[in-house]
């Protein structure tokens, strides 16, 4: 990270203690806690301490990460960790990146996000390329304003049709490069070790353990 004179600055390190997940999805809090474990962190998350969950009003997957972070940190007097993640695909510009969630729609229906993404990559016409990398971006704040933010991403193309029942959201219809098979159909240990979460995940334990 750099000062406004484009100096370097040190990366904060992470004492032990208690650190808010700005989650309220309980799988990304138990699987949060357990990665963070070894190194004396304990995990408490913002539905357990009623936070509440902000809008995700930012126009980057950073900025959302850093505003769900910052405002559990603020609320909560202890540091906080929020992330941010989704899937880019080149032809649509990106799309549909901060809102793969919104995708999906009410009844969270990852069937018709894929179908909308195939449909769309479609509507470009023949030459439309299938590239496309998920992204995962993780903020952690400190009650008195500090932030550092780490991006992890894992590159891989759009197949059709899904493939595979093993992940969530768009994993079926996502083929990293250099693999044969979808995440949907990769076991979960592999998946977690090649994924852009676990890319944003070592990045972040290098820097501030
Ligand atoms: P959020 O970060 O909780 O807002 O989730 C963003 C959305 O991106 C999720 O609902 C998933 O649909 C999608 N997404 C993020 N990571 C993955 C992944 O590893 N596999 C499949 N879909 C993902």
């Amino acid at each position: 990270m750099s000062d406004e004179f484009g100096q370097e600055q040190a990366i904060r390190k992470l004492g032990p203690g208690r650190l808010v997940i700005a989650s309220h999805n309980p799988g990304k809090v138990r699987e949060i806690g357990e990665l963070l474990a070894p190194y004396g962190i304990e995990t408490v998350s913002a539905a357990a301490l009623d936070l509440p969950e902000p809008d995700e009003t930012g126009t980057t997957f950073i900025a959302n990460a850093e505003l769900k972070a910052m405002q559990a940190a603020d609320l909560s007097g202890l540091p906080a960790l929020a992330d941010d993640s989704g899937l880019c695909v080149e032809a649509l510009n990106g799309d549909p990146g901060i809102f793969s969630a919104r995708w999906a729609g009410p009844s969270k229906d990852f069937g018709l996000a894929m179908q909308l993404v195939w449909d769309n990559i479609a509507a470009k016409g023949p030459d439309a390329g299938h590239d496309a990398h998920f992204v995962c971006a993780l903020a952690l704040a400190w009650p008195d304003g500090h932030v550092e933010v780490f991006e992890g991403r894992v590159d891989g193309t759009i197949t059709w049709p899904p493939r595979g029942d093993k992940g969530f959201g768009y994993d079926p219809i996502f083929q990293p490069h250099g693999h044969a098979i979808s995440f949907g159909e990769m076991e979960p240990e592999k998946k977690h070790g090649m994924s852009h979460r676990a890319d944003a995940f070592r990045q972040l334990v290098a820097a501030v353990f």
